[in-house]
């Protein structure tokens, strides 16, 4: 009775967020596992107990370790698919429950190279997260520059101009994106209006404006104070903090603008940096003296807000008074926009589309360091269960010089800063062990992939530097894996047995290519010594793995397709998942491993840099990029020809031969070679059939050829 009473008084809040799951389908994946998990068992049964016909018990040993491992592997990836979970948000009950009394929020741009990244990309970045929908007042935008540039900073005084324009025209307009050069290149059919083609003149002068900035010697331009700051023996690597508040917007101000902040801390050669997680902590702390939002997004410099309302998507799960309570961070995927059939498979299709969903069922998916939404309080140490302090009243008047000191080399010694409070350090992939530890303190994460994409950035197109990046990430990854903060000690007890899998799935990258290498060249040799491996095609034994083969692959094929990709996208992901094992994770997993014996990381030199214009037609016409000399490279190119060198031989021997069990007992064998050949077809073209700048280099091109032919013939006449 109490009770009927009171509900009648108690305003009923209703849920900002909803999770979905999908139960019909997620029943028919767990069947499909199982068949899959059957035949697995059944593989490893074969190889216990019917010996090899030559009777090679070390081959045989060698073959069941390599399925053994799969087989692990394949059980650790389905914590990824076991349990999806799909998030929706409300914002029109947001809206009418915060009104314009939405909590502050801090949008955190880190640059680092002004050549790198071009200070117009940054801009646009920037001027992308000025005009989100929210509250001008309320939202405030920080550019931390780790490259110290001058120009990137001239650049962002630019910006500040045309943000004066730009964001009451998105505003007035309602326009998308919000990204000025994404927004004007979408309207290049011509214009609606004579507001957007002044918009687009002032942004063509503003871009024009930049770009001769930046081909002059030393941009040293000193109408504004900020320059001052660049004394003349500051150079990237040592110079003072510079801070400088470009707009200060934190009151409601007639020009509407956010509050926007420039901060390149402190730098000296004798003090360790941290990259980017110390550049992250010093705008935590910066950050919390001027505008101390509640929360915090975090951006990398090269992605742009594609969707003007994303702030109030994640808002609704991060104040959701029930279920949003428990959650420190709202990751959204990363999307990209150049890569059309994808030619090095770095989109992250299913990545982004099934597996980061599968991660939210198990407790939450990993911060990816961009598209990201935190509370401030929990990247800065809070526990779960712990209660949220009340944020102190900003000053009035800005004292640069009290908050300078906060981005000095020494402010973080001998503090909890890099360990328990803020971005961690010593580790390649900061981000993902920040997230790691805060899922450890009892939060979860949630993930929100809406169909309007939230980020859009620019994906590597360029196959050697995304061969490095993936091996800094699976180094990175596995590091932390044998480290104290590994997820399978670190996390027991504190996160999900799925989650510590789903961890794992990533963190195993580096040594998970070693298997792959071997058996890729394992099965190559006993083709060319016509040793079979399998059983043959038409015995019962084959079923297993006929079974798991076909349909593992097909599954993979619909799961792409169903992810909005297209066959030939498929295609050029499966290459780059054995190219990537076969050079990145492998050189990765031996970075890792040099570093724990305490010998230092294996040095490499790039000699010719190819001229970035022929490179990117190339790109457009889906043709590989080789062109530098790396060790990478001679791996691939060895191991391809390994595999073309045996494949060859084993046809040629089978159509003399008269035996036609042969082919019966090779069978798979065969299909597998065949396969490596046809996948690493682009290999070959670039050693033998072209003659652009981008194909492979000669010298590696023959080293690959003589070590591949000495292997085999070791191997022919053992
Ligand atoms: C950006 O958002 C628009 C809708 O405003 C959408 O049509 C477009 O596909 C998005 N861009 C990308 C690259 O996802």
């Amino acid at each position: 009775m109490g009770e009927e009473v009171e509900d009648r008084f108690i305003p009923v809040y209703k849920p900002l967020f909803e999770t979905r799951t999908r139960t019909g389908r997620v029943i028919a994946y767990r069947v499909f596992a199982a068949s899959v998990f059957g035949c697995i068992c059944w593989i490893l049964f074969y190889r216990v107990t019917v010996p090899l016909e030559n009777r090679s018990g070390l081959v045989r040993l060698a073959m069941l370790i390599l399925e053994i491992w799969f087989g692990l592997y394949w059980v650790i990836t389905q914590s990824l698919r076991w349990n999806p979970v799909w998030r929706v948000t409300f914002t029109d009950r947001l809206s009418r429950r915060y009104n314009k009394d939405l909590p502050r929020l801090d949008v955190f741009v880190c640059t680092a190279d002004p050549v790198i990244e071009p200070p117009l990309m940054v801009v646009n970045t920037v001027l992308s997260v000025l005009a989100l929908d929210y509250p001008p007042e309320k939202l405030a935008v920080y550019l931390s520059d780790d490259g110290g540039s001058e120009l990137t900073f001239y650049a962002l005084t630019e910006a500040t101009e045309f943000a004066r324009i730009w964001v009451p025209f998105c505003k007035t307009f309602n326009v998308e994106p919000r990204s000025p050069a994404a927004y004007l290149s979408s309207k290049a059919s011509g214009f609606g209006s004579a507001e957007e083609e002044e918009i687009a003149k002032l942004y063509k002068e503003m871009a024009v404006r930049i770009e001769t900035t930046a081909k002059l010697e030393e941009a040293r331009l000193k109408y504004s104070d900020g320059f001052s700051q660049w004394d003349s023996d500051a150079t990237r690597r040592n110079h003072g903090t510079i801070l400088q508040i470009l707009v200060d917007g934190r009151e409601d101000n007639a020009i509407g603008i956010p509050t926007l902040v420039y901060l390149s801390r402190e730098k000296r050669p004798e003090h360790h940096h941290h990259y980017k997680a110390g550049s992250m902590n010093a705008l935590l702390r910066v950050s919390s003296k001027i505008t101390c939002g509640r929360f915090i997004l975090n951006l990398d410099c090269d992605m742009y807000s594609n969707n003007s309302k994303s702030p109030l998507d994640a808002l609704c799960i991060l104040l959701d008074e029930k279920a949003g309570k428990e959650i420190a961070f709202v990751q959204f995927p990363q999307c990209f926009e150049n890569l059309r059939n994808d030619l090095y498979g770095c989109a992250m299709r299913v990545n982004s589309n099934v597996e980061f969903h599968g991660l939210d069922g198990n407790g939450g998916p990993l911060y990816i360091g961009t598209g990201c939404f935190h509370r401030r309080d929990v990247i800065c140490g809070r526990k779960y269960g712990e209660e949220e302090k009340e944020i102190e009243k900003l000053q009035e008047a800005l004292e640069l010089e009290l908050i300078k000191p906060l981005a000095s080399c020494t402010y973080e010694e001998g503090s909890q800063w890099g360990k328990e409070m803020g971005l961690i350090y010593g580790y390649p992939v900061e981000d993902v062990i920040t997230g790691l530890a805060i899922q450890c303190r009892g939060w979860k994460s949630a993930y929100l992939n809406p169909k309007k994409h939230a980020f859009v950035g620019v994906g590597p197109t360029n196959l050697h530097q995304m061969l490095v990046q993936q091996r800094r990430w699976s180094d990175g990854d596995f590091q932390i894996f044998i480290s104290e903060y590994s997820p399978v000690w670190y996390g027991q007890g504190n996160i999900s047995l799925g989650l510590i899998l789903g961890y794992s799935r990533f963190f195993l990258w580096a040594p998970s290519a070693v298997p792959v290498v071997i058996y890729s060249v394992l099965t190559s040799l006993c083709l060319l010594k016509g040793i079979p491996l399998f059983p043959k095609v038409f015995s019962s034994w084959f079923i297993p793995f006929g079974y798991v083969t076909a349909v593992v692959n097909v599954y993979g094929l619909a799961e792409f397709l169903w992810c909005g990709g297209t066959f030939h996208g498929w295609w050029n992901e499966e290459r780059m998942w054995l190219y990537r094992r076969l050079s990145s994770f492998l050189f990765g997993f031996m970075d890792t491993i040099m570093k724990k014996l305490g010998v230092s990381e294996s040095g490499f030199v790039i000699t010719s840099k190819v001229g970035e214009e022929e490179a990117a037609e190339r790109y457009e016409k889906e043709v590989m990029e080789f062109g530098v000399e790396s060790p990478m490279f001679l791996l691939l190119g060895t191991l391809g020809m390994l595999n073309l060198f045996c494949f060859a031989v084993a046809v040629l021997r089978l159509m003399t031969s008269r035996d036609s069990g042969e082919l019966q007992k090779m069978g798979l064998q065969l299909v597998i070679t065949g396969t490596l050949v046809v996948i690493n077809w682009p290999i070959y073209e670039g050693m033998l059939l072209r003659k652009d700048k981008g194909k492979m280099p000669i010298s590696v091109t023959v080293k690959s050829v003589v070590l591949a032919l000495s292997a085999c013939t070791c191997i022919a006449f053992l």
